[in-house]
């Protein structure tokens, strides 16, 4: 792995996070699936040699106790979901270059051969454990079989994750007052032989890795708080059927399979095996890549962040294979304001959006755009409407569209000229943002800078007026509307990482040759080929009444999902506080002196995990203020930025500091509040 400006010279690797073979794919699941393809045809679109990989995570008590509701196997019953989902991808043009699964025999055979391979390097031990077991039936409780209570947070928790709360892995044992989840019997712990990994001895690797790993500031700072604290061995064997057999042929290890965050990640080498065993090693060596000096980038959901940066880099450092470069870490995506569920059915599926007729690129674009990648993003099919009218329609699919049908009718294609100078720097400069964003790991920054090309050619056209150049300068004309078959040509390829379907057809529009999606940056500044005839529209407008509908539809949904509130919800992505009864006055609202302040530093406070010491100018003054962002913030980054600051507030002592003041900011990721325009440090907030 190197740490240069892609596009690089090594082969990279973009992964996706396994889906669990166990349900639907709803809206929410696709975000990182888009994400990944959208950033895996964008380093392809810089030049670089990638391939895009994922494959469908079979094993572990997600598949195993929704197999056994069903009464089917757990492998019939995950190979099922593993062909659903390997169709659907490519319905949203995600295209993998190998999609396998977990159950495999590339994977089962890589996946012992790892195992080995840490039990060779002295980091495995056997250790007796008590684990949860079911006292009537007699029944081992691995994971998702015991739920009970957070012993590091105190909410509700499954199994291996406390999904509700602090997002911690959790070990077996570790759950309180555990019941099972199969028959609500009490469960008891039990004594049992487990294998462990030493993780604990890996610190100071860990620590180093840390500070290497690039991506989303929120897998680079979350895993500070398990690295730097007291790091726990990962038991990583399981009282089950169902899963890889633990290897070796010992006593002890014959009832044992692997525990599944064990095979799932080692399937992104597998999966990526598959793909040369496929293409040949002249064309893509997976060796190269995951033993030499590739560029590994994953692209995951938040709540898996720990798996992706202590113990999958543990692994894979014992067992002599390359680090990640990058993480990228999704937020969680919302249904007017909630999370997603998919037990009660208060989702947007895959197939629903699809039966709409909708193309998929539209919502590539509004998944992949529609804030940072780390954020959470609510879906709300206003919000789509807006976007795919405002962006999609009025920005990019006017521009090129009267550009090609003028040019077209005028001149049966691209005009007899060449590329101005304002026009080509203007593509040069988008290049180079295209570049940056790749570099900084941002699909937003990705789509701003093609939408603000298009919305350059629409002001490049209606400032030079070509229907007025024909009869009075027609040497003109001919030149802005060259100008701005150029500038179509570039976006047809700085979109095809977003819109593929939408970018192929706008270059077959063009009349070029081949696909957009072997073109590369460059691409956008070649002289476009020539002959076309009439364009079609590229994108058509959502209608309201079509929007009411989809809204009608999805809240008779709603309500009926939330009607079912108690029934016991096991996919709840995130889940709203509900508002308070309690009313207060207008005076009592009067009482909190809310100001803006600007953020002039950020620094950590020793000994503190997540508290950082800001000095912010209210104005009249410049205040300390202590905050818990620091594993939530890129903390070089917080200087300059606005935020909203309760100047009232009595005064505190936190970690021996001082904070004379609170910075607000909403939800779990602390997302500072800000403001919208530009309203100075010590402005009142009324
Ligand atoms: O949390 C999940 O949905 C897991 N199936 C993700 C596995 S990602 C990987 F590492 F394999
Ligand atoms: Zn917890």
């Amino acid at each position: 792995m190197s740490h240069d400006k892609y596009p690089t010279e090594e082969p990279a690797v973009v992964t996706c996070g396994l889906p669990y073979a166990n349900g639907e794919l709803h809206i929410g699941h696709l975000r990182t699936y888009v994400g990944g393809d959208v950033y895996s045809r964008a380093l392809e679109t810089l030049g670089q040699r990638t391939a895009f990989v994922s494959g469908s995570d079979m094993h572990g008590t997600p598949v195993a106790v929704n197999a056994e509701r069903e009464g089917v196997s757990p492998r019939e019953f995950a190979l099922r979901h593993h062909e659903k989902y390997e169709a659907t991808f490519p319905k949203f043009n995600i295209e993998f270059d190998n999609y396998g699964h977990t159950d495999d025999e590339t994977n089962t055979e890589l996946t012992r051969e790892i195992v080995r391979k840490l039990d060779e390097e002295g980091y495995i031990y056997e250790k007796e454990i008590k684990v949860a077991w079911d006292p009537i039936e007699d029944d081992p409780l691995p994971d998702r079989y015991v739920e009970g209570t957070c012993p590091y947070c105190g909410a509700h928790a499954r199994g291996d994750e406390c999904d509700e709360g602090c997002g911690r892995h959790l070990e077996p044992g570790e759950i309180e007052d555990p019941t099972s989840t199969r028959t609500g019997n009490p469960a008891e712990y039990r004594e049992r032989t487990h294998k462990f990994f030493r993780v604990s001895d890996l610190q100071e690797y860990l620590q180093g890795f840390i500070d290497r790993l690039e991506g989303t500031s929120n897998a680079k700072n979350q895993p500070r708080e398990w690295i730097e604290g007291e790091l726990q061995d990962w038991c990583i064997s399981r009282d089950m059927d169902w899963g890889i057999d633990y290897p070796g042929e010992d006593a002890a290890t014959e009832d044992l399979v692997l525990y599944v965050w064990v095979d799932a990640p080692i399937e992104y080498i597998a999966s990526t095996k598959q793909y040369t065993e496929r293409v040949g090693a002249d064309t893509y060596d997976w060796e190269e890549t995951w033993k030499e000096s590739g560029e590994i980038v994953h692209i995951i959901g938040r709540d898996i962040i720990q798996h992706h940066t202590v113990f999958w880099p543990a692994m894979l450092h014992v067992a002599g294979y390359n680090e990640p470069r990058a993480v990228m870490a999704s937020g969680f995506v919302n249904l007017n304001g909630k999370g997603f569920s998919t037990s009660r059915n208060r989702a947007v599926w895959a197939d629903d959006y699809l039966d709409e007729g909708f193309d998929p690129d539209l919502l590539r674009y509004y998944l992949a755009t529609n804030g940072g990648f780390q954020q959470d993003v609510d879906f709300s099919w206003d919000r789509f409407q807006e976007r795919v009218n405002g962006e999609l329609v009025g920005t990019v699919g006017n521009f090129v569209y009267r550009s090609l049908l003028f040019a077209s009718r005028n001149y049966d294609g691209a005009p007899d000229a060449e590329t101005s100078d304002e026009v080509r720097e203007r593509i040069e400069e988008t290049i180079d943002e295209f570049e940056a964003a790749v570099n900084d790991y941002s699909l937003k920054d990705l789509g701003d800078a093609a939408t603000a090309l298009a919305a350059f050619g629409n002001e490049y056209i209606q400032r030079n007026e070509p229907w007025k150049l024909t009869d009075e300068d027609p040497e003109r004309a001919e030149q802005v509307i060259y100008d701005c078959v150029q500038l179509s040509k570039a976006l047809a390829v700085l979109f095809e990482p977003l819109l593929p379907g939408k970018a192929e057809t706008l270059w077959t529009q063009l009349g070029e040759d081949g696909s957009v999606h072997d073109a590369v940056v460059a691409d956008a500044l070649e002289a476009p080929r020539g002959d076309f005839g009439e364009p079609d529209e590229l994108f058509a407008k959502i209608e309201d009444e079509r929007v009411e509908e989809l809204n009608e539809t999805l809240e008779e949904r709603i309500e009926a999902a939330t009607s079912d509130d108690d029934e016991a919800d096991d996919e709840t992505v995130s889940d709203e506080e509900p508002i308070s009864d309690d009313r207060i006055s207008f005076d009592e609202f009067q009482d909190l002196d809310l100001r803006v302040g600007r953020i002039e530093s950020a620094e950590p406070i020793e000994g503190a995990d997540a508290l950082l010491r800001l000095e912010v100018d209210i104005g009249s003054e410049t205040r300390q203020i202590v905050a818990g962002l620091k594993q939530l913030h890129d903390v070089e980054e917080l200087p300059g930025t606005k935020i909203v600051v309760v100047a009232n507030l009595e005064k505190a002592e936190l970690f021996g500091v001082e904070s004379n003041g609170m910075v607000l900011a909403a939800g779990e990721e602390a997302d500072l509040l800000t403001t919208h325009a530009d309203a100075e440090p010590g402005t009142k907030i009324k």
